[in-house]
C-alpha cells in the first residue's frame, strides 16, 4: 500500500519544516507548497538533508485558486496541514488588509480546492492568541476566545470558525462519506527551539519580534542587549508568563492529529486541541535558563511593557493528552540548547 500523501502549505517556514520532517519520519509522503513570501527555500533543503528524501517543493501562492487546482491535479492528497499565514502581530496592526486577504483568503482557497478534489482531512495551524488574556488559567479548549487584540489574532479566530462551519455543512448534508470534511485546529502556545541537527530552525527576518530569537542573537553578539518588556506584572518575578513548547514536540502533534483523522479516531468531525507544556515560564526564567543551559551571558535591560501583551498565558494540556494522545516530552534545557546550536550554525 502506498504511503499517504500530506500537503503542507507555508512549507518553507519554521513550524512547517519541522512538521514536514516529523511527517516523513512517520512514513508519510509530503508535498511542501509555499510562495516563499515570508520564508526561504533553505528550510526545504534542510528537510531534505535531515530525512534523506527529495521531498517535492511547489512554489504556490495558496491564495491563487488556479494554482492550487493545478497542484491538486498533479498530486493525490490524503490530507493537508495549513500553515501558510503571515504571523507578525505588530505588522498585522499596520497592514490589516494584507493579513485578512492572505491568512483568511489562503485558507478559503485551500478548503474550496480540497472540496473540489474530495480531500477530507485538514489540520489548521491556530494559536493561543485566540484566548487573549484568559480570565482563568490554565487555558482549556473551552476557555472563551477573547476579542482579538490584533488582526493577526482575528484571522486565527476567523479561520477556526470557517473550518468549524465548513465541517458542519459538509457532513450534515448526508452526502456520501467521501465528500465529508474533517478538521482539527491546533492552538499553539509559544513555539521555540530547533531541530537537534541544527539544519532547520527559526529564521526571523530583520529584528526579531519573538523572545527566543532575540535572546539567541543577543548571546551571539548580533544584538547589544535584550529589552525585557516589563517587570511589573502580577507574576512571581514581575515578568510575563508564557507556555514555551519545543518545536519538535509541536511537530509531532501534527503527525498525531493527521493520523487521528486518517484512522477515523475523531469523536467529532471538528476538534480543537491546545498544544503546550502546561508549565508557565517567565521572561527572566527563560533568559537565565538559556544562560545556564548554554554557558553564555544575555545582557538585558528592563523597559516598559509592550502594548497588547498578555500578562500570563499557559495551556491546560489534559485534552491533548487524554483525547489526542499527545504530550510534550522535551525539557526546557534541551530546547534552549537546540536554539543556541541553531543560532551558532547560522553564523557559519
Ligand atoms: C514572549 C514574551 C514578551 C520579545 C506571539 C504571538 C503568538 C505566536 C508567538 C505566532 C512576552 C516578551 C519578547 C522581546 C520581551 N506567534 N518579550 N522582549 O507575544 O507571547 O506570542 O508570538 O504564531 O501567536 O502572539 O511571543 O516571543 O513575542 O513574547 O520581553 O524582545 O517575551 O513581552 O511576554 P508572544 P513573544
Amino acid at each position: 500500500m502506498s504511503n499517504k500523501t500530506i500537503l503542507v502549505t507555508g512549507g518553507a517556514g519554521y513550524i512547517v519544516s519541522h512538521t514536514s520532517v516529523a511527517l516523513i519520519e512517520a512514513g508519510y509522503d509530503v508535498v511542501i507548497a509555499d510562495d516563499l513570501s515570508n520564508s526561504s527555500a533553505g528550510a526545504v533543503d534542510g528537510v531534505r538533508r535531515i530525512t534523506g528524501t527529495d521531498v517535492p517543493f511547489e512554489r504556490v501562492d495558496c491564495n491563487d485558486r488556479a494554482a492550487l487546482r493545478e497542484l491538486f491535479e498533479r498530486y493525490r492528497f490524503d490530507g493537508a496541514i495549513h500553515f501558510a499565514a503571515f504571523k507578525a502581530v505588530g505588522e498585522s496592526v499596520d497592514e490589516p488588509l494584507k493579513y485578512y486577504d492572505n491568512n483568511v483568503g489562503s485558507f478559503l482557497s485551500l478548503l474550496e480546492t480540497m472540496r473540489l478534489f474530495g480531500v477530507r482531512n485538514v489540520v489548521f495551524s491556530s494559536s493561543a492568541t485566540v484566548y487573549g488574556q484568559p480570565d482563568v488559567l490554565p487555558a482549556t479548549e473551552a476557555s472563551p476566545r477573547k476579542p482579538a487584540n490584533s488582526p493577526y489574532g482575528a484571522t486565527k479566530q476567523i479561520c477556526e470558525d470557517i473550518l468549524r462551519d465548513a465541517v458542519a455543512a459538509y457532513n450534515s448534508a448526508g452526502g456520501p462519506e467521501e465528500e465529508g470534511l474533517r478538521g482539527i485546529a491546533l492552538r499553539y502556545f509559544n513555539p521555540i527551539g530547533a531541530h537537534p541537527s541544527a539544519l532547520i530552525g527559526e529564521l526571523p527576518r530583520g529584528v526579531p519580534n519573538n523572545l527566543i530569537p532575540y535572546i539567541t542573537q543577543t548571546a551571539a553578539g548580533i544584538r547589544a542587549e535584550l529589552s525585557v518588556f516589563g517587570d511589573d506584572y502580577h507574576t512571581p518575578d514581575g515578568t510575563a508568563l508564557r507556555d514555551y513548547i519545543d518545536i519538535n514536540d509541536l511537530a509531532l502533534a501534527h503527525v498525531t492529529a493527521i493520523g487521528r483523522m486518517l484512522n477515523d479516531r475523531q469523536r467529532q468531525n471538528y476538534e480543537v486541541f491546545n498544544i503546550g507544556t502546561g508549565v508557565p515560564v517567565s521572561v527572566l526564567e527563560l533568559v537565565h535558563g538559556f544562560e545556564r543551559a548554554n554557558g553564555v551571558k544575555v545582557p538585558y535591560k528592563i523597559v516598559a511593557r509592550r502594548p497588547g501583551d498578555a500578562e500570563a498565558v499557559w495551556a491546560d494540556t489534559t485534552l491533548a493528552a487524554t483525547e489526542l494522545g499527545w504530550r510534550a516530552t522535551r525539557t526546557l534545557e534541551q530546547t534552549l540548547r537546540s536554539s543556541w546550536r541553531w543560532e551558532q550554525q547560522l553564523k557559519k
